[in-house]
């Protein structure tokens, strides 16, 4: 790989081990150490994604869930608020708000102690960086799988929306994701680091097609995961405060919003199944299947047929 595109690739971020990059932020104030010591609650409810797999969207529909007698609360929310990744500092802090990503405070503890139950905490990690209690309290966790060149194609718009990263070229976050530079590391991994838990009572495994294909029915079933029973129309109002739509334009206009977005930064992009279409050239999209064949030999039930 050129030494320039990995320059610019590891800029803000670097090697937590020799195959796996992390945010840079990350590396602050043993944000790692702290995230595996963390205090699990029973009834926390854990949410992991690859980068890009529809974060946000999930975060939103298992609070709406788990307020449904309070939707409203979710308006008043702040962007940091709505994804207070694990790893990337509990972004609740007000201090965060205030200044930006840099703001990230090292304590979780500290924030999330003070949170009521039930939690709800999201996190891009592979199991290994968890947290311990995870795996011993087993608290319920949504995963969810994305078509891993929508993904990577959602990542190259994020960098063009993110104040505190730098735009790419298609073709760099190509070959940066190619070569296992981008963030949190290649999707194959976080897919088969995962797929021991596949079959835990615990852990939901959702898909981003499906929730769009069957909205309806993928938040039933997240409820149902939760062991919580709502109507067919407080389901309907799930569904409506986290539409697409309903929630590109409370993006606009959330509480710091311009701490985290450039002016023309956009979280709701296009959300469409198979947008990779537009950008991957022939070439690429051939390489991309060799590598992602070989990869995920052993694990076909979870391959994407693109
Ligand atoms: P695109 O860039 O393909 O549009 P994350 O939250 O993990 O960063 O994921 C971002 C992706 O989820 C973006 O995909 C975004 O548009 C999509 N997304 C966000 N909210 C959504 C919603 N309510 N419905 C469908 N997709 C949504």
């Amino acid at each position: 790989m050129d030494e320039e595109l990995k320059k610019k690739a590891l800029k803000k971020c670097y090697f937590i081990r020799p195959d796996l990059v992390m945010p840079g932020i990350m590396e602050k104030n043993n944000i790692l150490t702290n995230v595996k010591n963390f205090q699990v609650r029973d009834d926390d409810v854990f949410l992991v994604t690859y980068p890009k797999a529809g974060t946000i969207w999930t975060c939103e529909i298992l609070d709406a869930i788990l307020n449904i007698d309070n939707l409203e609360v979710l308006k008043t929310r702040s962007i940091f608020e709505k994804i207070p990744m694990l790893e990337l500092g509990p972004s609740i802090h007000p201090d965060l708000v205030a200044d930006g990503v840099e703001g990230i405070p090292s304590n979780i503890k500290a924030i999330l102690d003070p949170c009521p139950s039930p939690r709800r905490i999201p996190t891009h990690l592979l199991p290994e960086y968890c947290p311990d209690q995870l795996f011993t309290k087993k608290p319920k966790t949504v995963l969810v799988d994305r078509n891993p060149k929508d993904c990577l194609v959602s990542l190259f718009g994020w960098y063009a929306s993110i104040r505190f990263l730098s735009p790419l070229e298609w073709n760099e976050m190509y070959e940066i994701y190619m070569n296992g530079l981008s963030e949190y590391g290649p999707y194959h991994s976080f897919i088969k680091s995962w797929a021991k838990y596949e079959n835990e009572p615990w852990l939901l495994w959702m898909k981003y097609e499906d929730l769009r294909q069957n909205p309806k029915g993928s938040i039933k079933k997240i409820t149902t995961f939760l062991g919580k029973n709502l109507t067919d129309s407080q389901i309907d109002d799930v569904m409506r405060v986290t539409s697409f739509d309903y929630m590109k334009k409370a993006m606009e206009t959330v509480k710091g919003r311009d701490a985290y977005l450039n002016p023309k930064g956009v979280w709701q992009r296009k959300g469409v199944v198979g947008n990779w279409k537009n950008a991957f050239t022939i070439a690429q999209n051939e390489a991309f299947n060799k590598q992602y064949d070989e990869e995920m030999k052993g694990y076909e039930h979870l391959k994407y047929k693109f």
